[in-house]
């Protein structure tokens, strides 16, 4: 996949996106500011979908790591379904032009009115803004091609949801294979002590009770194990968890014609962190190259591997204050904007835009071997000691004003961004070749304060 320093380079000592050097961009619309490159995009989805192609794998782009609606139309473009967690999701997917057979709706709190508006348009929260949204012919819309369920409970409100509409809902059941992910415990998810997913042992039951409910067709297995998952093993033991399993239903009289293997794919914040996807492929091709020639569907839920290296965050140094042992670089973007280092202490490698020739970083590594570097901690304007971009870092001199980048900032940083101290979202800014197109406008103080302008008396009973 593309690596951190690859869609984003130096030339003489300028960080360009493409053909665009970046200060132009934080010079237009100002910081802190999500810039993405398509190119990048495209051919990290093009990889994924060439090393699974043995397999056949369907991509459904995990809209939660980066959902704005020009860059789900740009991986629509690419062929990419859709894996959405909300119905807020939902509406972006479908709003960015994927056909409801394309999305595939997981989450384990749906609400009803959520399962409602995935079965049939007329029930959208968009009903009366879709057209000025861009979004077409709602009412006939129809309903997503698959629901990948969390619950028994679930499954007894999708099959009476679907039945008051008159339609059938096409599920997986999401299998909790109690396998280690061995990644963050924050997103490790296929834990029998983790809320997701039914327990493999109790999946059997659970197909026998829908079996002859109308209104519901189940038609596989749905499983995702942690993200990011950077060893193959506990990818392979889920598969193997699987396949069990299918061959157990399969002797019930189930027919299983779906595999949702979910997302975690490997990316890499640092040089080298992770495996290239093709070792993943190729590993787990041959648990299932029989099966798919079989006729089984193997979807697969993409996020971060797409997104993650296609972005940088730019942030503008406000201040530089000396403390006694390290400098603090203060930006104007922190944890409301990147939460990741904050809520996980994960590492996103940080420099500054403009550097002199012997501070060109070779990689994006938590250490570099360059001459006159300083000790910093790179912070945000947040009153949280939690508000960090970077501790413990080395970075050549910065002063205040100097344009720094977050590197591998496309994923999960806008998406899990908040307004959290009262500052306006980030804008985004999309580079395609030599042109660069604002997607999302920073967010006002207008905007933010429009739904507390009047109070309104509720009427109670
Ligand atoms: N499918 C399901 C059911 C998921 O829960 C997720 C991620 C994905 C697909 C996409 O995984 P990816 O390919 O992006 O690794 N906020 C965290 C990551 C949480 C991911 C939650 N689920 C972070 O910033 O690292």
């Amino acid at each position: 996949m593309i690596r951190p320093l690859e869609a984003f380079t130096y030339r003489n000592g300028v960080l360009h996106a493409g053909e665009v050097p970046v200060s132009e961009i934080a010079d237009a619309v100002g910081t802190p500011t999500f810039v993405y490159s398509a190119d990048a995009i495209r051919s990290n989805y093009r990889r994924i979908e060439r090393a699974f192609a043995p397999l056949g794998a369907k991509l459904h782009y995990a809209v939660k790591a980066s959902s704005n609606l020009h860059i789900l139309r740009l991986l629509r473009e690419q062929g990419a379904g859709m894996d959405v967690v909300s119905g807020g999701e939902l509406e972006r997917a479908w709003l960015a032009g994927t056909p409801m057979q394309d999305i595939v709706f997981a989450g384990v709190a749906k609400t009803e009115a959520e399962q409602r508006a995935a079965l049939d348009g007329r029930y959208s929260p968009l009903l009366d803004d879709a057209e000025r949204l861009g979004g077409k012919n709602i009412e006939t819309r129809g309903h997503v091609g698959l629901f990948n369920v969390e619950s028994e409970s679930e499954l007894e409100v999708l099959a009476r949801v679907a039945a008051e509409l008159g339609v059938v809902a096409r599920a997986c059941i999401r299998v909790n294979p109690d396998v280690d992910a061995r990644t963050h415990e924050y997103t490790t998810t296929g834990k029998e002590e983790n809320k997701f997913g039914v327990a493999t042992a109790r999946v059997p039951d659970l197909f026998g009770a829908f079996r002859d409910v109308p209104s519901i067709e189940l038609v596989g297995l749905h499983v995702h194990i942690g993200s990011p998952v950077r060893e193959i093993e506990p990818y392979e033991s889920a598969v193997r968890v699987l396949l069990r399993l299918i061959d157990r239903l399969e002797g019930a009289g189930d027919a299983i014609s779906v595999l949702d293997l979910g997302g975690g794919w490997p990316m890499s914040y640092t040089e080298g962190e992770s495996p290239d996807i093709e070792v993943f492929a190729e590993a787990l091709t041959p648990l299932l190259d029989t099966r798919v020639q079989n006729g089984l569907q193997v979807v697969l839920e993409p996020g971060r591997s797409i997104l993650a290296n296609s972005g940088v965050l730019l942030t503008r140094v406000q201040h530089i204050k000396e403390g006694s042992r390290k400098t603090f670089v203060i930006c104007d973007a922190g944890m409301h904007t990147l939460i990741r280092p904050a809520f996980y202490r994960a590492f996103h490698f940080v420099w500054p835009t403009r550097v002199e020739a012997r501070h060109v970083p070779p990689a994006a590594a938590e250490r570099l071997d360059l001459p006159g570097l300083c000790p910093c901690d790179v912070v945000g304007p947040i009153c949280e000691t939690g508000d960090f971009l970077a501790r413990g870092r080395e970075l050549p001199p910065v002063n205040r004003g100097d344009l720094m980048a977050v590197f591998s900032a496309g994923a999960y940083g806008m998406s899990m961004s908040s307004n959290y101290n009262d500052h306006g979202r980030s804008a985004e800014v999309l580079v395609d070749g030599k042109r660069a197109l604002l997607i999302n406008e920073r967010q006002q103080l207008a905007t933010l304060l429009e739904t507390e302008r009047t109070p309104r008396e509720l009427t109670l009973p």
